[in-house]
């Protein structure tokens, strides 16, 4: 549905350049879940962006099916990123106001509040919610959109270890009834094995491995062949030659 093709990104930083993405070459099948893992730095905001259409890239081409409107896209960004003046209601119904009649939008925001399991909050404001239920927030903001494409950022990164696991499998609950394409970025192993139908590995601007994650959902963390993907994905990213190198900040 989605094809990448020797998609590359360079930045002009401190008078010398950057290559934050090079030769990512990526199919994206219709509905598929694609979780995008690497240490911090390795070009996964980058490539996220430019899928997103919120950045283009240097080299390299964005393909898509000719079809009658663009692509809906919906974008969860690590922070809530909410508007303080808003009720949730008026945050997650902000991306289509004006854009459709005002009882569709109600009717949308409250299917995407049901979603996320924040109906009791409809209007709450931001500063009242816990962390969790803001970023449960932002997710419904990009659901209400009913994207064709999920496009995730470390959206559970800030979380503590409970609301972060309801989280996973209220996300993957909702990939399962809407089958949107799901690209998740994360920094953690086990969370791209136990969401991702397959696991793409990036090193310093380039997908260096791939793994399909062959179990069920919903997947046990604990579970001995879970471990297993685990192992294999983290001994092939620590293996690379780049990953034995110390980050520069590191050093300083
Ligand atoms: N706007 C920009 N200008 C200059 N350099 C940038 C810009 N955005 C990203 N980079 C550089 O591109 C590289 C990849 O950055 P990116 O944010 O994609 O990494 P990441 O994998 O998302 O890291 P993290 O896990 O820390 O979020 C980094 O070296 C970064 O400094
Ligand atoms: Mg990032």
């Amino acid at each position: 549905m989605l094809e990448l093709v020797g998609i590359g990104r360079r930045y002009r930083v401190d008078g010398g350049e950057v290559r934050a993405l090079a030769d990512i070459d990526l199919v994206l099948p219709k509905g598929s879940f694609t979780a995008l893992v690497g240490r911090s730095g390795c070009g996964k905001t980058t490539l996220l962006r430019i899928l997103a259409g919120l950045e283009s890239p240097s080299e390299g081409e964005i393909r898509r099916p000719a079809q009658a409107g663009p692509l809906r896209i919906g974008v969860v960004f690590q922070e809530a990123r909410l508007m303080p003046w808003l009720d949730v209601r008026g945050n997650v119904g902000f991306g289509l106001h004006g854009r459709l009649p005002r009882h569709e939008t109600a009717a949308r925001c409250t299917a995407a509040l049901d979603l996320v399991g924040l109906s009791a909050f409809a209007g709450a404001m931001p500063g009242q919610l816990s962390g969790g239920m803001a970023q449960r927030v932002a997710i419904a903001r990009a659901l209400v959109l009913e994207p064709e494409v999920l496009l995730l950022d470390e959206p559970f990164a800030a979380l503590d270890a409970f609301t972060r696991r309801a989280m996973q499998n209220e996300l993957v609950g909702i990939w399962q009834r809407r089958k949107p394409t799901v690209v998740f970025v994360t920094h953690d192993v086990e969370e791209a094995v136990l969401l991702g139908e397959r696991v793409l590995e990036m090193q310093a601007g380039r997908i260096v491995g791939r793994e399909n994650i062959e179990l069920p959902y919903p997947r046990d963390p604990t579970a001995p062949e879970a471990n297993r993907y685990r192992r294999t994905i983290l001994a092939r990213l620590m293996a690379d030659p780049a990953a034995a190198r110390p980050e520069p900040a590191a050093l300083s």
